[in-house]
């Protein structure tokens, strides 16, 4: 499936650490994806990501669900835990799903359980200010944190769906205090989802930790999209600030087709795919007289 030359160079390569993301802040931009099993994760990887993210999405991209509210820590975890098999040298950050970490001994026990059972080597959260106190006790047991603000999907009832934030100047100004609760707090980065790009540009400013947008222009440390939206894998809705880099949705229909086509034609298995018998073996089993049942 994906190439081995390139899959052994990216198992040489240096895990990128939560230290080296930060480094990255002024230096270079930072690329994430979400991935949510062994092969994406493979995929992301080997294209070179920097941070891959089972994010909470999967709830709608992977399960079906109308949004992300419903997926457990559980389900989590079992993705968390294929995708970090694949992945090799990208930080993988697990996304703790809702009411999950609503208080702190809960995000403690989240925590704990992506990093010991998911292998992830960071967590998610959604919030800012009044998260802080999860992200501090999180990040003083030795569990990195990504914090999220703007956007935050497992707010949707409060927001009243899936709708920008941060339009206008006061909603910027808290915006600002959530980032800068967030970086004293202990996060060693901050996602910015569906935010103007004055907002995500005053924020990128405001701290000292790498802002990562989506739908947030092209001002902020690095850049995350949702895998099934980037190559065209999920067609409900895609969110104006996706941009499809492929069409494999579209392909891998027309592929199934072809097969279901071919099987009903008998062109599959050709040949190629077929298992012969070694010449002596198919003389002796010609020799085996068998009974068939009468009908
Ligand atoms: O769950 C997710 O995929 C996310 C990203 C959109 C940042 O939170």
């Amino acid at each position: 499936m994906t190439d081995t030359k390139k899959r052994t160079s990216v198992d040489k390569a240096a895990p990128v650490t939560v230290p080296g993301i930060q480094a990255m802040k002024g230096t270079r931009k930072i690329c994430c994806i979400t991935a949510y099993d062994y092969s994406s994760g493979i995929i992301a990887d080997t294209a070179g990501m920097d941070l891959i993210l089972v994010g909470d999405s999967l709830a709608m991209v992977v399960l079906g669900h109308e949004d992300t509210l419903s997926v457990t820590v559980d389900e989590m975890i079992h993705h968390i835990r294929a995708t970090s098999r694949g992945a090799k040298r990208a930080l993988v950050v697990g996304d703790m799903p809702f009411m999950s970490y609503c208080t702190v001994d809960r995000a403690l026990e989240t925590g704990r359980r992506f990093i010991a059972e998911g292998h992830a080597r960071a967590v998610k959260l959604e919030g800012g200010a009044p998260v802080a106190p999860q992200i501090k006790a999180l990040t003083e047991a030795g569990i990195p944190v990504m914090a999220h603000v703007g956007l935050t999907p497992q707010h949707i009832a409060k927001f009243g769906g899936f709708k920008a934030q941060g339009k206008s100047a006061e909603a910027t100004k808290t915006l600002i205090k959530d980032a800068q609760a967030v970086e004293a707090a202990g996060a060693f980065c901050v996602v910015l989802e569906a935010i103007p790009v004055e907002a995500a540009e005053l924020i990128t400013e405001a701290v000292s930790i790498p802002t990562i947008g989506i739908g947030a222009g092209n001002v902020t440390d690095g850049q995350i999209l949702v895998y099934h939206d980037t190559l065209g894998l999920f067609d409900r809705f895609t969110p104006k600030f996706v941009r499809r880099f492929a069409e494999l949705g579209e392909a891998a229909g027309s592929a199934l087709t072809r097969y279901c086509e071919d099987v009903r034609r008998g062109t599959f298995p050709g040949d190629k795919n077929t298992l012969y018998m070694p010449d002596d073996q198919l003389t002796q089993l010609r020799k085996i007289k068998i009974k068939h049942k009468k009908k």
